[in-house]
């Protein structure tokens, strides 16, 4: 078996495509048995990446290792050794849940012998027993989901890619999705996986924020949080919107932002929640709560790209 001590690790991984950078020198690595989360809105690189991981796509520059083998040289290794589930997994629905996972342990090259044992095992862990020989087309989104995952790891993969996996599926079902990878991660499978959802985030170990190609942070949930500089004040009001903008402009604010009917409004620190007050009242606007509250990883997401675009700016203004 191939030594290795993180299952990912990544080198300045980079891939263009035409003159459009779509991943950036990226670094980061995964430990054994952790769950790493990628986050990023559409388009900041996410399955780019982990389709050089996959040994799917070439690096244009930089390196990767997954499981102890590189991305470059040894592709089909790391392909015959991973699991891969993406929003868009294949299952045939005309055969039955079993039949499905049966199909997909042969393609793993799961031996004869054990693939029947192995399929039970598959059922039980993913609670699928009661389905499994129900028609695929048959079952709901979030069954589906389930089984497609049992399919993916049908050959015991020690790591794992979910990309967008939870898509589309309703709270609860990701939530029992996120149990059993969850249970996986205990086991000692290492997980790589992208998501919108940010309640899942909440669920790794690591996470990487991704924007336009780049790592903009990387960090522990907590660490992510306790890092954003100032304090998070929540505010209740029946005018939100006119709160808002009454709060930007207060000094020492540095940035207003509606959360659902709330307000959320950063600042360098308690100091200025007077003069906050004193600008709602001035405005004749009521609010009903004002506490100081954990930041969200939303607001620390939002924190960092606001930063990185400042940072650019301020280096577009330094080339003129
Ligand atoms: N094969 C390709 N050819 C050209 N551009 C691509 C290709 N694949 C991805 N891109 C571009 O790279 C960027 C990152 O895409 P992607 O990795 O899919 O982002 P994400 O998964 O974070 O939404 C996007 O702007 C996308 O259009
Ligand atoms: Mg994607």
């Amino acid at each position: 078996m191939n030594a290795y001590i993180n299952t990912v690790q990544t080198n300045d991984l980079t891939r263009t495509f035409g003159d459009f950078t779509a991943v950036n020198k990226v670094n980061f690595y995964i430990p054994k048995g952790e769950i790493f989360g990628l986050l990023g809105p559409n388009g900041a690189g996410k399955t780019t990446t982990i389709r050089m991981l996959c040994g799917i796509i070439a690096p244009t520059s930089g390196e990767a290792s997954v499981l102890g083998f590189n991305i470059k040289k040894d592709a089909s290794d790391i392909k015959k050794n991973i699991g891969y589930m993406s929003q868009r997994f294949s299952l045939y629905d005309d055969l039955t849940a079993t039949e499905n996972l049966s199909f997909y342990s042969s393609i793993y090259g799961v031996h004869n012998g054990d693939r029947k044992k192995r399929i039970q095992n598959l059922i039980d862990q993913s609670g699928l027993r009661g389905y499994e020989n129900e028609l695929t087309r048959s079952l709901s989104g979030a069954w589906r989901q389930r089984l497609a995952l049992a399919c993916a790891i049908a050959h015991k993969p020690p790591m794992l890619f979910l990309d967008e996996a939870t898509a589309g599926v309703d709270p609860v079902s990701r939530r029992e999705f996120w149990d059993l990878i969850y249970e996986m991660a205990g086991e000692g499978t290492s997980i790589l996986a992208t998501t919108h959802y940010m309640d899942e985030a909440e669920y790794c170990n690591t996470i990487g924020m991704m924007y336009e190609g780049e790592l903009v942070a990387l960090a522990s949930p907590d660490t992510l949080k306790d890092g954003l500089p100032g304090i998070l004040l929540q505010v209740s009001t029946s005018d939100p919107l006119a709160a808002e903008s009454v709060a930007e402009k207060v000094a020492g604010v540095t940035d207003a932002a509606l959360h659902g009917v709330r307000l959320h409004v950063a600042m360098r620190n308690e100091n200025v929640i007077p003069a906050l007050k004193a600008a709602f009242q001035q405005a004749q606007i009521q609010f009903s709560d004002m506490e100081i509250i954990q930041p969200s990883l939303e607001d620390v997401f939002i924190s960092m790209v606001e930063e990185r675009l400042q940072k650019n700016g301020s280096q577009k203004k330094g080339e003129r």
